[in-house]
């Protein structure tokens, strides 16, 4: 093992090169660029037709044709959700500790409690055994995150939110595409989430969506989004209009969904030949005794592939490995216990406590390739 301490940094940002394997690369799908420039050329490049036109289309390809909200990011979007859903000063809210401290900044913002859950030491996704520890009448909502594009076991969330009458509010920022049970992640509870930012499976440049059941939030969304503006009143010259809700500028813009059109053209592509590297990985380390791949052995639902993640002792050591065999590897997630903002205080999570130094997260990616794949196992198999 190499004398290397704990330091993320000592990784600096792989540049790409031609044997090089990075860790992500964003998809600019074939049409994007022209279409992009048609939008530069036409009097639309903010918030307009094609805004809509993306969530329209998004909504009907993973939404089941549920009213669709397109922003500048998923964190707006996770911000929108949590108003949406009433969230309020006091109220607690059970998280996962481990994802993007996205998913729970708003909380800060708005006064309201955050309940920290432990992971499934499988999946990494929420721990619905904790979430039945945690539970109680001030609980007002629970957040899950599909880690890396698996689902989580929203069978079971869903039965604990019923009996407390809360929404469950999805953070799919990984797993657009992802099935649970027959069902695309994103019609199955009161809120889903999306990010586009540049590396996730589809990107507008930075950008998100709320898709939600509730029709009658729709136009509150709109509102949200825009200042707390009615826009379409506006638009009709109606200067009247009040404003009794703080909204956000939160909208997506055109320049965006011209990226993400081009992109919902190609994703079934996209996401099988993210799911195709998975299958590499999958099948060339399952089995190798030194690394445990994480969370694909669930058989009732599909793993969107947006990260492959897995548990190895010395990580360090092997995230040195490959970085000799020019592959780049990373954490990418942190438990968020570990920040100020949060209180700072580390929470005894027992399988969190258990894997925080031992997981690593692979390249997977639309510009690599199944050899690549298939690369980084046998540096993995040499041992490090
Ligand atoms: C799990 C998760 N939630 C939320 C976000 C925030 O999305 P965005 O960067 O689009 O604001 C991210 C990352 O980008 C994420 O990985």
């Amino acid at each position: 093992m190499k004398n290397r301490s704990s330091a993320q940094n000592e990784f600096p940002l792989m540049e790409k090169g031609e044997n090089n394997v990075v860790l992500f690369h964003p998809h600019i799908p074939k049409n994007g660029i022209n279409e992009v420039t048609n939008t530069l050329n036409s009097r639309w490049i903010g918030q307009g037709p094609k805004v809509d036109m993306f969530e329209q289309k998004f909504s009907s390809k993973f939404a089941n044709g549920n009213p669709s909200i397109a922003v500048g990011s998923g964190t707006d979007a996770l911000h929108l959700a949590y108003l949406l859903a009433e969230l309020k000063e006091g109220d607690e809210v059970i998280v996962p500790v481990f994802t993007c401290t996205a998913t729970n900044i708003p909380f800060l913002y708005m006064g309201v409690k955050i309940i920290f859950a432990d992971i499934d030491a499988e999946t990494m996704n929420i721990s619905v055994a904790h979430v039945k520890e945690l539970i109680n009448e001030k609980t007002k909502a629970i957040v899950c995150v599909h880690y890396g594009g698996l689902p989580c076991d929203m069978d079971e969330l869903k039965a604990i939110a019923d009996e407390y009458n809360i929404p469950v509010i999805e953070d799919a920022a990984h797993a657009l595409g992802a099935k649970y049970k027959g069902k695309s992640i994103g019609e199955i509870s009161d809120f889903t989430m999306y990010s586009f930012q540049a590396i996730k499976h589809i990107t507008t440049g930075d950008g998100g969506l709320l898709t939600f059941k509730n029709k009658n939030l729709l136009e509150k969304s709109k509102r949200l989004r825009w200042f707390g503006i009615d826009r379409s009143a506006k638009q009709g010259g109606i200067w009247e209009n009040d404003i009794y809700e703080v909204g956000y500028k939160y909208q997506m813009t055109d320049i965006g969904a011209s990226l993400g059109l081009t992109a919902l053209e190609e994703f079934d592509e996209i996401l099988s030949h993210r799911q195709n590297i998975l299958k590499v990985y999958n099948e060339n380390l399952v089995g190798f005794n030194d690394v445990k791949l994480i969370g694909t052995n669930c058989t009732d639902r599909e793993h969107a592939a947006w990260i492959c993640t897995i548990y190895v002792e010395n990580r360090l050591a092997l995230q040195s490995k490959l970085r000799d065999y020019n592959i780049e590897s990373a954490q990418v997630h942190y438990r968020n216990d570990r920040y100020s903002i949060f209180g700072k205080r580390r929470h005894n999570l027992p399988n969190m406590d258990m894997i925080e130094d031992n997981y690593l997260v692979l390249p997977l990616h639309t510009r690599m390739s199944g050899e690549d794949a298939k690369r980084v196992c046998d540096v993995i198999k040499t041992g490090w």
